[in-house]
């Protein structure tokens, strides 16, 4: 067991680079199930999830390989179709597998996923897309069984814009003959570049990022390629909201500001500045934040709900009230008490958080409960006066790739102690 140790305070000052993401690598190395041929990914930082997922991988037979910071995945010949409950409990995108398992070998079978507690999480629109699809899916004893020999593409309109069911019945239309499309799907920069990764290795997707994606189905996708996945999003928003919270100036290279529009527009009203050019956002934050007043987390191009803990972290020292309604997930608010211990005043019911913006926090015995949770407690210990420690941090650990570090390097006072 291990925990952060922090003493708050510090500025932050300097440089970071941002790595791939890890909610567009998750669904392109299950895409790679898809390919008859070694893909390289390039720049992966090894998030646990991502070890998790290459587990999955090597159990159906690929041969996976680090060369430094690059991955390769040799999925030329595939053995099983199966996803044990060891490997799939350890992550939600588990799930994600079944599209290209089934497109790939026409058969499945999946143990039902695991992942951070933030809510029900059913996979009922990644089922139903299947059998949309033609494939017999039948649930039993914890088991998703599914027989994909005679699928043929389709038209499948989503109840919701979920992100995992789209990228997931992207999958299954590859190699699924004729054309399947996606109405009302997740428009998420992740999907974008799961459609750029899968057409680079032959697949012929179009619409990804609109309202609607079509998929024409190919016989094999069967190149030898090299890809760098789009940044984190995800991690780029946290360094802002840090940045905001510290004081300092920060300036974060290989990122998409366009990816954070809605935070940035947030963040300018509340009194930080940015300097954007190319690829590189700066951030510093001249006067005293005031709040958000109302914030909300919706689907893309909306403020993310992985988002919304560090943003009630930055609301909990901003000048004023700010109403934050959680629209994604019912449960995501287990952060709350953890930040009143450290002196938020924060009210909740249901989906709506009440945050009455106090001058400072102050350090405190925490728990993450679950990632983006314990990402929301980091950036609160950093600001706050005095010391923080966080358990459980092995939820942390699942996005956020050698996190202390990270921040170390840009003059944060943390570090990594076993407990
Ligand atoms: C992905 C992200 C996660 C992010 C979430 C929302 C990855 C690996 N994870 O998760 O970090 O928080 O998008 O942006 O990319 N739903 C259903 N039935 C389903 C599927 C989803 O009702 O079959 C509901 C969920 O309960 C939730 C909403 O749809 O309320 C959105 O979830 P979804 O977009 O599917 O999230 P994930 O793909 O699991």
């Amino acid at each position: 067991m291990q925990r952060f140790y922090i003493n708050g305070g510090n500025q932050l000052n300097g440089e970071v680079k941002i790595q791939s993401g890890k909610n567009a690598l998750l669904p392109i190395l299950a895409g790679c199930i898809l390919v008859d041929g070694i893909v390289e990914l390039v720049n992966v930082p090894r998030y646990t999830d991502i070890d998790a997922m290459i587990e999955i991988l090597e159990h159906l037979g690929a041969v996976v390989t680090w060369n430094d910071d690059n991955l390769i995945i040799d999925t030329r010949i595939l053995s099983s179709h199966d996803v044990t409950i060891e490997s799939a409990g350890k992550l939600r995108a588990s799930i994600f597998t079944l599209g290209s398992i089934l497109a790939r070998m026409k058969l499945a079978k999946l143990a039902y996923p695991g992942g951070c507690n933030i809510g029900l999480r059913p996979i009922d629109l990644h089922i139903n897309g299947m059998r949309m699809l033609g494939a017999k899916v039948n649930e039993k004893n914890g088991f998703i069984y599914a027989n994909g020999s005679n699928m043929n593409g389709g038209d499948i309109v989503l109840d919701l814009p979920s992100v995992g069911a789209t990228e997931n019945i992207m999958m299954a239309g590859v190699l699924t003959k004729g054309t399947t499309r996606i109405f009302n799907p997740a428009k998420e920069p992740e999907i974008v570049d799961l459609q750029n990764f899968l057409n680079k290795c032959g697949a012929k997707i179009s619409g990804a990022g609109s309202n609607l994606i079509t998929i024409e189905g190919v016989k094999s996708l069967a190149k030898n390629i090299k890809y760098e996945a789009m940044p984190d999003r995800i991690v780029t928003g946290t360094l802002l909201i840090a940045g905001a919270m510290c004081g300092g100036k920060i300036v974060l290279k290989n990122v998409k500001a366009e990816h954070n529009q809605a935070l940035i527009a947030k963040l300018a009203k509340s009194a930080c500045q940015f300097d954007i050019k190319d690829d590189k956002i700066k951030i510093y934050r001249p006067a005293r934040l005031k709040s958000f007043g109302e914030v909300e987390t919706l689907p893309y191009p909306g403020i993310p709900t992985d988002l919304q803990a560090p943003i009630m972290a930055l609301q909990a020292i901003s000048e004023g009230t700010t109403i934050l309604i959680e629209n994604l997930f019912e449960a995501r608010f287990k952060h709350v008490p953890e930040l009143i211990k450290m002196g938020a005043d924060i009210k909740f019911k249901g989906n709506v958080c009440i945050i009455r913006g106090k001058e400072k926090l102050y350090g405190a015995e925490v728990k993450a409960c679950d990632l983006r949770g314990g990402a929301g407690l980091v950036l609160a210990g950093l600001a706050a006066e005095g010391y923080t420690t966080i358990g459980g941090i092995e939820y942390i650990d699942r996005g956020y790739y050698k996190f202390e570090e990270m921040l170390r390097t840009i003059g944060a006072d943390i570090r990594r102690e076993d407990c």
